[in-house]
């Protein structure tokens, strides 16, 4: 079974763990990381949160990683190869499904965010040739908000800019830009982090993100951890899955797989680490940012630190995001290519244009339809909801649950070679029980949650 994927191939393994680190490190590590902390009590939820990448992330990303190189093709098809294999139902392709349908719902909100930091990143640009910059950031971001055209337009840029790249393939594009855009993230977050030190606030930004509060622990904050935690590590919806599907085979699944979660945990810590002393020195307190957290917050820090700083932040911010929106859109355009003679330019435009337009939705939600509230959130807040802390946990438990009970163990083990018996069988336990439990648990006490049961 083991041909190349007809969609090309990583050139090394070195290519994929960029290409997956850059999946995984985006928005989800410095937006929304840093205010669902904010929002949920702080330690309580970065315990939460380490806690489901470790017991669950990890071992659901190799398992990931491990189906789409055996099955070597877009998720619904490598499912649909295996389960054959294995003498398991074809139903299981469903999990496929379900992946593309969160990948449409989570790019059409992703795009819209992304859209923010171009525009801030070009504020920031404008300014460097005497443009006004952002003297009141909370004026600036209301104001964006607001207006639905400006929101649609760097919707749409970005949305141009991610299917450039799936248009053209995984690995021109894309592995070449990787390689120093993710070191450039990281040099731009150590610069912040050192600016932070000057506010002399690190020491209660760190107390905040690390000593847990236990009582703030309930049903909420475990779903909004553990859906941070599949979206962060870009799982749930196959994403991995598909850049596993071109791995060579002589790689390590287990150690990419660590090195990637390794990577995001690290890149989040950090941000939070190097944002909330900013937080703090400039809003008065940790808590209450929401979605527009950093985007009110750092400014004031880049007024002090220098328009260029502001720049190259936004645009790296740009770029984490645009190397994890282009993983949100392959599944479903491998799997059109595959399917139907439709090209893969024609395939990621039609896909890509689906979800711009449902991505309206969110624009919308925070104008002219800034009334229409289900369930007490906003629109844009249900779509994030429903895809995030819903779709990812359960396609994660649908993924541990078909690998842990129905793939065969020598398919399993065939992809494993190097690890020895012990780590595989613990890791086959965390397939079979642990994490459809601790998954399992996390829904359940999240929807009654929400439902107010
Ligand atoms: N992991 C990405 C981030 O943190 C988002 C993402 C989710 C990408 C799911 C692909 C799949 O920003």
């Amino acid at each position: 079974m083991d041909k190349a994927s007809i969609h090309g191939m990583w050139s090394s393994r070195l290519a994929f763990i960029l290409a997956a680190t850059g999946s995984a490190v985006g928005l989800g590590n410095i937006w929304r990381f840093p205010y669902l902390a904010s929002d949920n009590g702080g330690g309580a939820f970065v315990l939460v949160y380490l806690a489901c990448i470790l017991f669950v992330g990890v071992p659901i990303l190799v398992a990931e990683i491990l189906l789409g190189r055996r099955g070597r093709m877009s998720p619904v098809n490598s499912i649909i190869r295996i389960a054959a294999d294995s003498g398991a139902s074809r139903a299981w392709s469903s999990i496929g499904w379900i992946g593309m349908l969160a990948g449409v719902l989570i790019l059409s909100f992703y795009s819209v965010v992304a859209g923010w930091t171009l525009y801030y990143a070009w504020l920031y640009f404008a300014q460097l040739f005497g443009g006004a910059g952002i003297a009141d950031a909370g004026a600036t971001f209301g104001a964006l908000l607001g207006d639905a055209g400006e929101l649609t337009f760097w919707h749409a840029i970005f949305m141009v800019l991610t299917v450039g790249v799936v248009a053209l393939g995984v690995e021109k594009g894309l592995e070449r830009a990787v390689k120093f855009l993710m070191p450039a993230l990281l040099l731009m977050l150590l610069a912040l982090l050192g600016y932070s030190f000057t506010t002399g606030h690190v020491g209660e930004a760190a107390a905040f993100l690390f000593v847990p509060d236990f009582s703030k622990i309930d049903g909420g904050v475990m779903m909004a951890a553990m859906g941070q935690a599949f979206f962060s590590l870009s799982l749930g919806m196959c994403a991995m899955m598909t850049y596993g599907a071109y791995l060579p085979k002589d790689v390590s699944i287990p150690r990419v797989g660590v090195t990637v979660a390794l990577a995001d945990t690290g890149v989040a810590l950090l941000a939070g680490l190097a944002i909330f002393p900013i937080v703090i020195e400039f809003l008065g307190a940790p808590t209450g940012g929401g979605p527009g957290l950093i985007f009110t917050s750092l400014p004031s820090a880049f007024n002090q630190m220098g328009a260029i700083f502001g720049l190259l932040f936004f645009a790296l911010l740009s770029i984490a995001a645009w190397t994890s929106s282009i993983s949100l859109l392959e599944p479903a355009t491998a799997f059109i290519v595959e399917r139907t003679s439709i090209t893969r330019k024609v395939a990621a435009c039609g896909m890509a244009l689906l979800t711009w337009i449902v991505g309206l939705v969110s624009v919308l939600s925070f104008n002219h339809w800034s009334h229409i509230r289900p369930f007490g959130l906003s629109l844009m807040d249900n779509i994030e909801l429903l895809a995030n802390d819903f779709l990812l946990p359960l396609g994660g438990l649908l993924i541990a649950v078909f690998v842990g009970w129905f793939v065969s163990r020598k398919a399993l083990r065939d992809q494993l070679p190097d690890v020895s018996d012990g780590v595989f069988t613990a890791w086959t336990v965390v397939m079979r029980f642990v994490a459809p439990i601790l998954v399992g648990v996390g829904l359940v006490r999240g929807v009654m949650a929400k439902f107010g049961m």
